[in-house]
């Protein structure tokens, strides 16, 4: 009996230190030290996102090794010696999430012309594609990753593009981004002379540029639309600040043909895709177009002489539903079409139009010698082409 009892109070007694030590302030703040950083860890799993998905860090990783490549190889060549060795190339870079339905057009558009031109297409790699390629397509696949609307990632898909063209032909001059919903408005010869002879940029920005040919590029870049501030804060507030203040911040189609040294800008930037990639807020997912700024506030920082300030993409945004404009569909396509497409408020031709619904392939092929492919008048000066690039401009 006193044994137990001795026991039972020796029990009580180390009760009692247990208690005390762990009611000791120390106790108290190693809990708090431990619990807060777990709050950070498990907030955002319990709680629903802030922010709509973020672009996965390896994709990031692997987009900066190429990146880096893409810079260093066009440092190297892509200069005056190796363009004149080959006349200049359009790149048609292809960025799309479905079937290139349109193929068969683009495919008459390219025929005997294959020393002018390269192909080089995205394709999402979720995107079933159930066509076989076509010549011009077959085998031109770059590695792609992942790609959503209202996400930077078609800003990534678009710059692994401009890294791909850059490193395969140092002959590509000019690099086109279309989508599967695109169509060429004129011949291959109308399109090239169109976008080869333009003027170059009228200044110079520094001496050794007077040598070089300053070809301008044809992007979009528009300031004070309606609803440019909501695209501004879709990220957050101040998410831009320091490097794009809101009155350096610029809109424009994502359809663009850019100069190659605007390529190799947009390759090497680091400063903004920073802020641009970061995701929008979900409260502001219906203001979050990060392709539609990114291009056009780059360059317009950059180098705002160099840029024409309008694609040469048409689309029509008449009666636009949730962000998507008109898709053309076959009983709205005449030849009529074509030609009011092609006219645009200024001296230049649209050369592409979008979107089109993938039926609208037949009666666009119907048309393709009677109108589409069929140039009316030059509006370009040939002579003077030939002078600049020599015979072998003569497509
Ligand atoms: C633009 O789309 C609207 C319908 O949204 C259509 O009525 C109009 O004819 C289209 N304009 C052109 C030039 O195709
Ligand atoms: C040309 O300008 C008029 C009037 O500003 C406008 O209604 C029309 O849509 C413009 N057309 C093109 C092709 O931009």
């Amino acid at each position: 009996m006193v044994v137990t009892a001795r026991a039972l109070w020796r029990i009580w007694e180390q009760g009692r230190e247990r208690t005390m030590i762990l009611s000791s302030p120390f106790l108290v703040s190693f809990f708090l030290l431990v619990s807060v950083p777990m709050l950070f860890v498990l907030a955002p799993r319990i709680l629903p996102p802030k922010t709509l998905p973020r672009i996965p860090d390896r994709d990031e990783v692997d987009d900066l090794a190429l990146f880096r490549r893409a810079t260093l190889a066009s440092a190297e060549g892509g200069g005056l010696r190796r363009r004149a060795a080959s006349p200049p190339k359009i790149a048609f870079m292809f960025l799309t999430n479905s079937d290139l339905s349109f193929a068969a057009l683009w495919e008459q558009f390219f025929r005997g012309h294959e020393r002018l031109f390269n192909v080089y297409i995205h394709a999402d790699p979720s995107a079933r594609l159930l066509l076989t390629p076509t010549p011009s397509f077959r085998g031109r696949f770059i590695p792609a990753k992942a790609t959503q609307r209202g996400s930077p990632t078609l800003i990534s898909a678009a710059r692994r593009l401009l890294a791909g063209a850059l490193m395969d032909d140092p002959a590509n001059a000019f690099f086109a981004l279309i989508s599967q919903h695109c169509i060429p408005l004129h011949s291959f010869r109308f399109t090239y002379r169109a976008i080869l002879s333009a003027p170059d940029a009228s200044k110079p920005t520094h001496p050794e540029g007077a040598l070089r040919r300053r070809r301008r590029s044809f992007i979009e870049i528009l300031t004070g639309e309606p609803a440019l501030w909501d695209r501004y804060v879709a990220r957050g507030d101040d998410a831009m600040l320091p490097e794009v203040p809101f009155g350096r911040f610029r809109v424009g189609s994502q359809f663009f043909i850019l100069a190659r040294r605007h390529a190799v800008t947009i390759v090497r930037d680091r400063r903004l895709w920073k802020k641009f990639k970061m995701p929008c807020l979900k409260s502001r997912e219906d203001s979050c177009y990060p392709e539609e700024h990114y291009f056009p506030t780059l360059l317009e920082m950059q180098d705002p002489e160099g840029c024409t300030r309008y694609t040469l993409t048409r689309v029509n945004w008449t009666d636009s539903v949730g962000g998507h404009p008109h898709t053309y569909r076959p009983p709205e396509i005449s030849g009529k079409l074509i030609k009011t497409l092609r006219k645009s408020n200024s001296t230049y031709s649209y050369l592409f139009a979008r979107k089109f619904s993938p039926d609208c392939l037949r009666p666009l092929l119907d048309l393709s010698h009677s109108v589409i492919f069929r140039d009316e008048c030059s509006i370009l000066d040939v002579s003077r082409l030939r002078k600049v690039y020599g015979a072998e401009a003569n497509v």
